[in-house]
């Protein structure tokens, strides 16, 4: 296979070249490099990757001739959409990037796989598309139409449009609805990320709705097994929960973090955040049965990874 990679660059991106290099695949990218958090990061992981071969573009994914040439001239036999502007909060602040590149890139990027239909299209959803639903686990089956933040609202729009355009121009189309990805190299502005730079500063560490939230924080190698078998799979049109299926209190991972840093968080407890939501937690049912999708690492060994690979990284940087 040879798959095209939108986002290579960013934390999923990276894991998932890295699981396709690994099993002979060839992995074509492309990535803005964008300074939502820090671009460095996103270079060193782009070198890593080029070091094992991969080719990475440094261009928008706003540049459909450019795309259009460089599936043609690798000869591209998949396509993993990743690039997106990411985060709940900051999507209250910045709601233009969400509309730049989660709809109005995405619709871009469409319209190239429209002209290469045979090219199955695998994209990056989100349980943020399950907004306010009250009912646990979240289903596939159950309905997505009340999003609680605009990034939300913009990735079920991608389920929306995949849709379209699988019913017009026949496109194999495939969302993953990805829950709370973490593990080494990841996203310096997810909590597991934020709270450890806190925790390892002695800085207060802001936990929202005072504490009482639940996340289906779920394994970066999880995800990456998952993905693959999703590309794999070809489905006709379909979305998949990638979750771990077993929510964690987020003071639980605060009390991970101190037991392996060996230091005491300063909890500063503070009201729900707009477009948040308590708990996340998916019914991974669908996945198991069509993809054998079966995440096997709990949040404390996960975390003990993540911890590893931040103190060697950041020990080098310094
Ligand atoms: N990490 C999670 O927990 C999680 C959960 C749900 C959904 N997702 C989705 O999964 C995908 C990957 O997430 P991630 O955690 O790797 O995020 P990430 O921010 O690390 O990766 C996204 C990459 O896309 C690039 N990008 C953004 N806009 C671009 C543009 N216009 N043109 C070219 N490149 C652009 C960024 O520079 C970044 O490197 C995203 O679509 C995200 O919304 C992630």
């Amino acid at each position: 296979m040879r798959i095209f990679i939108t986002g290579i660059a960013g934390f999923i991106g990276f894991h998932v070249a890295q699981g396709l290099l690994k099993r002979g695949d060839a992995v074509v990218g492309c990535d803005n490099f964008n300074s939502y958090y820090d671009p460095q990061l996103k270079r060193d992981r782009a070198a890593v990757l080029e070091k094992q071969g991969v080719q990475i573009f440094d261009m928008d994914i706003r540049n459909p001739p450019l795309m259009e040439k460089l599936i043609l001239e690798n000869e591209i036999t998949h396509f993993l959409h990743l690039a997106a502007q990411a985060g709940v909060r900051h999507s209250i602040r910045h709601p233009e990037n969400y509309v730049y590149t989660n709809l109005e890139g995405f619709v871009q990027v469409m319209e190239v796989i429209r002209r290469h239909p045979q090219i199955p299209f695998i994209y990056a959803s989100s349980s943020s598309v399950y907004g306010l639903n009250k009912k646990i686990p979240f289903s596939e089956t159950d309905p997505t139409d009340m999003p609680s933040s605009l990034y939300g609202a913009t990735k079920k729009s991608n389920e929306l449009i995949a849709h379209a355009y699988h019913h017009m121009y026949g496109i194999s189309v495939t969302g993953l609805r990805f829950f709370t990805v973490y593990g080494p190299w990841g996203r310096p502005d997810m909590a597991y990320f934020s709270f450890t730079n806190a925790i390892l500063k002695g800085a207060p560490l802001q936990i929202y709705n005072e504490g009482q939230m639940k996340r289906d924080f779920t394994y970066i190698d999880d995800i990456v097994a998952g993905t693959l078998a999703a590309i794999d799979l070809g489905a006709s049109c379909e979305v998949f929960n990638l979750g771990n299926n077993q929510p964690e209190d987020v003071l639980y991972l605060v009390e991970l973090l101190e037991k392996y840093t060996g230091k005491s968080a300063v909890k500063e407890l503070l009201p729900m955040q707009p477009g948040e939501v308590p708990v996340t937690y998916a019914d991974i049912s669908k996945s198991r049965k069509q993809l054998g999708f079966s995440p096997t690492i709990s949040l404390e060994k996960g975390l003990q990874k993540f911890l590893s690979w931040y103190q060697e990284y950041y020990t080098i940087q310094n």
